[in-house]
C-alpha cells in the first residue's frame, strides 16, 4: 500500500461516435480499475462533457481517457488555477506537439507494429497467394508516419499474400466508403480478404459489402481493437487484431498519477518510465512529456507559449482537440497548408453551434462565401452567411460594427464560430469582430489572397483603421486554425500575387539566402506559368520564417523588427502616392531604401543594393520611386515631429543576404535624417 491516502480520482472520458475509442476506453477502465484495487485508490468514472467544478471538491486528481481531454479542457485550467491537481492523459494515439494540452503526464499508445501482427494472424485464415485490398492512411498524412507502417506492412504481406487494390482513405471513412464502392462495383476480381489499418474503416467497408450484396465470404480486418471489440466483431467476420495494451495503459497511468499525487513519489515518474518500458508490450510507451511523431523528439509537458505548427495533410477527420481551449493566446494555431475540402472534418472538430461565413462583398469573394456556404451546409453544418463592404477604404469602425451587428442579429451564442473567408482586410476585420463579439468567440483563417496566407493570417493581429493611422484600432487575438489552399492563387489577379511576393521577399532578404535564391530563378514560373509546386513551397517557407521570428518574440520586438524591414519609409510612400502603389510596391521601395542605407552606413556591401535590386526587377516590383510624389512628401509621412526635425530614426538594416545588422544586440539602428533624404534623393 502506498502511503499515498486519496480522496477520490475521477476518470472523465467522453464516449464519442467514434467506436474504436469506446472499445479502446473499456479495456483502459478495466487497467486502471486493477490498478486501483491493488493500491486502494478510489476511482469514480464519469463520462460526457458537462460536469461541474464542485463536482470535484473531494478530488485528488483526474485522468483524462480517450477523447476526455478535448471535452473538458476548460476543467482542467480551472482545476490547475484552484488546486493544483494532477492530471494525467490517456490516449489512443501519440499527441503531436500542437494538439497537447498542459498535462502533467501523457500517456499514449503507438501501434506502429500492428501491421504484422495482423499479417501472422491472418495467415492462419488465408492461403498463400490470398488476394486482398488494403486500406490505408493516406499518401499525404505526414501526422502518424502512416506511409512507413504501410510500406511495413507491404513488405510482410507481400511474402505471402497479394495485395491487389490499396485504397487511402482510412480516416476519411466518406473517401473510403465511396471508394471503395466505386471499387466493388465495378470489378470482378474480388479479394479474400480486405486488411484495413483501422477498425472504423473496416466497418465502412463491411457496410459497403452488405450495400452491394456481395456473397463472397470476405474477410475484414482492422486493428487498434481491443479484445472485446474483436469478439463482437467476429460474429460479422471482422477480426481486429491489436499491438497496444489499453489495459496496461490504464494501469499505468494510475500508477503515474500516484507518483504525481504524492510529493514524496514526484521522482517516480522516471522511474516509472524506465521500468514500464522494458515490458513486451511493444506498442506501449510511455511519455512523461510529448512526443513529436514526426521527429520523435519529447518535449516536455506544461508548455504555455503561443507556438504555431504548420502541417501538411489531406486526411479528414484529423484529430484536431482545440475546441475548448481557454489559453487560447498561449496555445497552438495549427497552420494547415491543404486543400479547402479538407475545412469540413476540421469545423466539425470545433464543434459550434452555429458558423457564419464572413468576408468582404467583393465579386470573387462574394461568390466564394456563397459556394462554402452550401458545401458546409450539405455536410450538415449550420452555417449562415455575412458580409461587408471591400477595399481599405472601408477598413474602418463603422464597418466593423455593422459586420458585428449583421452577425448578431443571426442568433450567434459563444459557442459560434466565425469562418473567415478572403484576403488580409477580411482577415483583419472578421478576426477583430471575432475578438469582441461576446468578449472573443471562436474563428478561423481560410485565406484567399497570397498576402493574407504568407502575412496577415499569422501573428493574431487584427485591426480596422481610423482617420488617424491605419490599422490603429486592433487587438491581438488568435484563429482556431489557419487552413491555407494555394488554389485560391489561381484566380488572383498578378498585382495581388505581387503584393504578398513582397513580404516573401522580405523573408528572404532578412533570413533565408537559399531562399532569396529561389524566388529569384522561379519567378517567372511563379508569376507567369503560376506554377503550384512553387507556390507551395513560397508560402510553406515564408510562413515558417514568420513563425521563427514570432516564436521567438511574439510581439515583434527586436529581432521580432525584421518584420517591418523596409516598412518604415515603404509606409511613407504607401502613404505619400496615396495607395496608388499598394503595399507590396511601396515596401519594396522601402526594403530598397533600407538597404542603401545599411550601404551609405557603411554596415553593408555595395553587393547588397543589387541583390534587392535583382530580385525586385525579376518579379516586377518597383525599383525607381514614382514620378508623383516628392521626396519632402515622403519625409512628411516619416511623422517628424517639426521641432525634432532632425532626430534620428531607427531602422531594421542588413549587414549581408540573410542577416540582419545587430550591434550589441540591439537590432534597431538609428539612422539620421540628412541620410534617410539623401538615400531617397537617391531613388527618384
Ligand atoms: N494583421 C497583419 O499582420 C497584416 C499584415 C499584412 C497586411 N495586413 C492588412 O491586410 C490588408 C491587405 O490584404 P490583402 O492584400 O489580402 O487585400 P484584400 O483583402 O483587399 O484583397 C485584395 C483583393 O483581392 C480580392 N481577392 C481575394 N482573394 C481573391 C482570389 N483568390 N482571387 C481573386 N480575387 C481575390 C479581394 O476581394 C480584394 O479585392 C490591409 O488592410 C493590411 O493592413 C495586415
Ligand atoms: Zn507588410
Amino acid at each position: 500500500m502506498p502511503a499515498y491516502n486519496p480522496k477520490t480520482l475521477f476518470v472523465i472520458t467522453v464516449h464519442s461516435q467514434n467506436y474504436r475509442n469506446n472499445l479502446f476506453f473499456d479495456e483502459v477502465r478495466r487497467g486502471i480499475n486493477i490498478e486501483a484495487n491493488l493500491s486502494g485508490v478510489n476511482v469514480e468514472f464519469l463520462f460526457g462533457f458537462n460536469h461541474k467544478l464542485a463536482t470535484f471538491e473531494r478530488a485528488a486528481g483526474i485522468i483524462f481517457a480517450p477523447d476526455g481531454s478535448t471535452a473538458c479542457y476548460q476543467l482542467i485550467s480551472g482545476f490547475k488555477k484552484q488546486k493544483k491537481l494532477p492530471i494525467v492523459q490517456i490516449d489512443n494515439q501519440i499527441y503531436d506537439k500542437k494538439l497537447a494540452p498542459p498535462f502533467d503526464a501523457f500517456l499514449g499508445t503507438d501501434n506502429f507494429h500492428g501491421g504484422k501482427t495482423t499479417c501472422e494472424y491472418l495467415k492462419s485464415y488465408l492461403q498463400k497467394n490470398s488476394k486482398i485490398l488494403v486500406i490505408a492512411g493516406n499518401r499525404n498524412l505526414n501526422f502518424l508516419s502512416y506511409n512507413e507502417r504501410l510500406e511495413g506492412f507491404k513488405k510482410e504481406a507481400g511474402k505471402y499474400l497479394k495485395i491487389i487494390k490499396i485504397i487511402y482513405g482510412e480516416f476519411d471513412h466518406h473517401k473510403t466508403y465511396t471508394e471503395l464502392h466505386r471499387y466493388f462495383s465495378k470489378t470482378k476480381d474480388l479479394p479474400d480478404a480486405i486488411f484495413s489499418f483501422n477498425d472504423d474503416s473496416a466497418i465502412v467497408a463491411r457496410k459497403v459489402l452488405d450495400e452491394l450484396t456481395i456473397n463472397k465470404n470476405i474477410i475484414i480486418t482492422g486493428f487498434d481493437g481491443s479484445a472485446s471489440g474483436r469478439a463482437a466483431l467476429s460474429k460479422e467476420q471482422i477480426i481486429c487484431s491489436y499491438d497496444q495494451d489499453p489495459e496496461i495503459l490504464g494501469r499505468m497511468a494510475l500508477q503515474t498519477f500516484i507518483a504525481l499525487a504524492d510529493k514524496r513519489k514526484q521522482k517516480k515518474i522516471t522511474l516509472l518510465k524506465s521500468t514500464l518500458l522494458t515490458k513486451k508490450n511493444i506498442g506501449n510507451t510511455f511519455y512523461s512529456g510529448v512526443i513529436n511523431f514526426l521527429d520523435r523528439t519529447l518535449t516536455p509537458l506544461s508548455f504555455r507559449k503561443r507556438r504555431y505548427v504548420i502541417s501538411s495533410f489531406t486526411s479528414s477527420s484529423f484529430p484536431v482537440q482545440k475546441s475548448l481551449f481557454e489559453y487560447k493566446n498561449e496555445l497552438t494555431c495549427p497552420i494547415y497548408l491543404s486543400n479547402k475540402n479538407n475545412l469540413v472534418p476540421l469545423l466539425e472538430q470545433i464543434a459550434a453551434d452555429k458558423f457564419i461565413v464572413v468576408s468582404d462583398n467583393d465579386r470573387f469573394l462574394k461568390t466564394e462565401r456563397k459556394k462554402l456556404h452550401k458545401i458546409l451546409k450539405r455536410n450538415g453544418l449550420n452555417v449562415e452567411v455575412a458580409g461587408f463592404p471591400a477595399g481599405e477604404k472601408n477598413k474602418t469602425p463603422k464597418t466593423l460594427v455593422d459586420l458585428i451587428e449583421a452577425i448578431l442579429k443571426k442568433k450567434v451564442t459563444k459557442k459560434s464560430c466565425l469562418i473567415v473567408l478572403g484576403g488580409g482586410i477580411s482577415g483583419n476585420v472578421g478576426g477583430f469582430a471575432a475578438s469582441i463579439i461576446y468578449r472573443g468567440i471562436r474563428f478561423v483563417h481560410l485565406p484567399t489572397t497570397l498576402m493574407h496566407m504568407v502575412d496577415s493570417s499569422t501573428g493574431g493581429k487584427q485591426a480596422v483603421d481610423s482617420k488617424y493611422g491605419k490599422n490603429a484600432i486592433g487587438n491581438f487575438f488568435e484563429p482556431e486554425f489557419i487552413l491555407i489552399d494555394h488554389k485560391y492563387l489561381i484566380s488572383l489577379p498578378v498585382k495581388e500575387l505581387k503584393n504578398g511576393l513582397a513580404e516573401c521577399i522580405k523573408h528572404a532578404l532578412c533570413q533565408d539566402k537559399n531562399f532569396y535564391n529561389f524566388i529569384l530563378s522561379n519567378a517567372s514560373q511563379l508569376l507567369v506559368s503560376r506554377s503550384e509546386n512553387k507556390w507551395k513551397k513560397v508560402i510553406k517557407k515564408s510562413i515558417e520564417l514568420k513563425l521563427a521570428v514570432l516564436n521567438k518574440d511574439s510581439y515583434e520586438l527586436n529581432e521580432g523588427m525584421i518584420l517591418v524591414y523596409g516598412h518604415t519609409i515603404g509606409n511613407a510612400i504607401e502613404s505619400a502616392t496615396k495607395f496608388t502603389l499598394n503595399h507590396g510596391e511601396a515596401i519594396a521601395l522601402g526594403m530598397l531604401a533600407a538597404a542603401k542605407i545599411s550601404v551609405k552606413m557603411g554596415l553593408a556591401d555595395e553587393l547588397m543594393i543589387k541583390q534587392h535590386e535583382k530580385i525586385f526587377r525579376a518579379v516586377g516590383l518597383p525599383i525607381k520611386l514614382p514620378k508623383t510624389i516628392s521626396i519632402d512628401q515622403i519625409v512628411n509621412y516619416l511623422k517628424f515631429d517639426k521641432k525634432y526635425v532632425d532626430k534620428p530614426l531607427s531602422f531594421i538594416l542588413l549587414r549581408d543576404l540573410g542577416k540582419i545588422y545587430i550591434n550589441k544586440g540591439v537590432a534597431p539602428t538609428e539612422v539620421s535624417v540628412k541620410t534617410i533624404k539623401s538615400v531617397i534623393e537617391s531613388m527618384s
